[in-house]
């Protein structure tokens, strides 16, 4: 058996990597390809994440950059169904939410390949949100789901799907994690910035709803310009491209372009607090045990609110002065480590391809 693993954006590597890394303490049934659909080019996000993961390069790499949602998910349906007519496959693993899990999943299903879906039924119940779109496709052509959380299973099983092809393996971002504490790094940029006073907020945003708009966008940097305490604003492509460069950057805060995962997770584990609009980043806080505001009004990660750090604040830039208020007075929830959360979950995912693959 031949199985595909697709990868396209940040995360996606993020979630491959405790998989390839524990292949070698396996008696594997199957071969398998990592295809890198290229939907992230930047180095920060790609190159530099595979080589800082340890994964090996890709065996493809569709290269097909940025586009609109239509443009970008076509072109990874026609760059993989292309690969597939000149050398078949069985299977296709698909992770996440991102444009490269609908488009080679469509394109792997009408193929004849089976799909496994990593992250298997989260929903955040915004329909507006690209992710949301995906999930819900993906999730309907796929024959095995293998999830994160109950709430998942039970979104799974009320969609109908069956209870054998639900398997509840925990979450592949905090087996990365847990294996990369080792090897945090502390980016250059900051230790002029951290000159006497060390405490800083993180903040990361990304997503269309709260960056696209420049003028939201301008009055969330006034807002941030109001806060006593340091701030690293660790800005995704997608925001530096929008953001104002007349902005000016105040002693207090350093904007600077997405990290590696590296020196982003020194960022993460050495913050005082986090502000974010990302699912994954709000996983991670949940494990650091670190106070995380999520700039959304809905999340498809129930577990990090409900048993984690983070709250959810909406996406008014004015909602800060609040949460500035809050992380001054280190007035945090505190939160728990959910259910299968524990490092394990890339041998759990592997035993159970090794079943299929024998069964198939
Ligand atoms: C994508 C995912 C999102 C995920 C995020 C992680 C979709 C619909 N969205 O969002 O769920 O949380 O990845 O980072 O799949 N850009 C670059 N260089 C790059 C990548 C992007 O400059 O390497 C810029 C381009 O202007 C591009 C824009 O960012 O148009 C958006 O990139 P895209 O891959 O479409 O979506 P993300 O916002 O990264």
């Amino acid at each position: 058996m031949l199985i595909d693993f697709i990868v396209g954006a940040r995360p996606n590597f993020m979630k491959l990597a405790p998989i390839i890394n524990q292949l070698k303490n396996f008696d594997l049934n199957f071969k398998f390809r990592i295809i890198h659909t290229g939907q992230h080019y930047d180095k920060n996000l790609s190159s530099k994440l595979i080589e800082q993961l340890n994964l090996p390069k890709p065996d493809f790499n569709l290269k097909v950059g940025s586009g609109s949602q239509a443009e970008q998910t076509a072109k990874i349906m026609l760059g993989y169904e292309r690969i597939l007519k000149k050398t078949p496959s069985n299977m296709a693993v698909v992770f996440g939410d991102v444009n490269s899990t609908l488009a080679c999943s469509i394109t792997a299903k009408k193929n004849g390949l089976k799909v496994c879906h990593i992250e298997a039924g989260i929903r955040s119940g915004d329909i507006y949100m690209p992710e949301e779109i995906n999930r819900i496709v993906t999730d309907s052509i796929t024959d095995y789901f293998f999830t994160t959380s109950e709430n998942a299973n039970r979104t799974l099983i009320n969609n109908g799907v069956c209870n054998k092809n639900i398997f509840f393996v925990g979450n592949l971002m905090i087996d990365t994690l847990i294996n990369n504490k080792k090897n945090i790094k502390k980016p250059k940029i900051v230790d002029k910035f951290l000159d006497k006073d060390k405490k800083f907020i993180l903040i990361t945003l990304h997503r269309p709803s709260n960056v696209d708009d420049k003028k939201k966008l301008n009055n969330f940097l006034n807002q941030i310009n109001e806060s006593s305490t340091n701030i690293i604003f660790s800005a995704h492509p997608r925001t530096m491209k929008i953001l104002d460069k007349g902005f000016i950057n105040k002693n207090k805060i350093l904007i600077c372009k997405a990290q590696p995962y590296f020196e982003f997770l020194w960022l993460l584990e050495n913050s005082c607090a986090v502000i974010t609009d990302s699912g994954g980043v709000s996983e991670e806080t949940t494990i650091l045990n670190k106070p995380c505001f999520t700039m959304r009004d809905s999340t498809e990660r129930p577990e990090t609110v409900e048993i984690g750090t983070n709250i959810l604040i909406g996406s008014s830039p004015e909602k800060l002065k609040d949460i500035f208020k809050l992380i001054r007075n280190e007035d945090f929830k505190v939160g728990k480590i959910p259910k299968k959360w524990d490092g394990k979950t890339a041998q759990r995912i592997i035993k159970i391809l090794n079943k299929i693959a024998s069964n198939e």
